[in-house]
């Protein structure tokens, strides 16, 4: 995996997000557990920052702070209205104890 170092996985604080510029793209690095998940950090149904959004650690969404759709971090589908289109999910790992993001690859394909 052709992938970014973002940050160190400890920086994340537990069922939380935040936001990164990785290769020109946004996106939000979710920490659920020991696992990391990376999808667009812009909600489909507006140009809005999903990283400042409810992180749902049991069912792994996170919702939209504005108008509350809530989109699976695993494929980018929202599971609820109004939005109606997937984000784009991105490969996601920890190495080393840093966060490898690869934001070129469909992180739902692997899903
Ligand atoms: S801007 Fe995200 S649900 Fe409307």
């Amino acid at each position: 995996m052709s992938g970014v170092v973002v940050c160190k996985f400890d920086d994340l604080a537990p069922n939380s997000s935040s936001a990164f510029v990785v290769n020109g793209k946004r996106v939000a690095i979710i920490r659920i557990g020991d696992d990391v998940y990376a999808v667009s950090d812009t909600c489909s149904h507006a140009d809005l920052s999903l990283s400042e959004g409810e992180v749902w650690a049991e069912d792994k969404t996170i919702e939209c702070w504005r108008h509350g759709s809530r989109f699976d971090l695993l494929t980018g589908e929202p599971i609820t209205l109004p939005a109606t289109v997937p984000i784009p999910v991105f490969v996601a790992s920890v190495v080393d104890g840093n966060v490898v993001v690869d934001v070129e690859l469909d992180g739902a394909a692997k899903s």
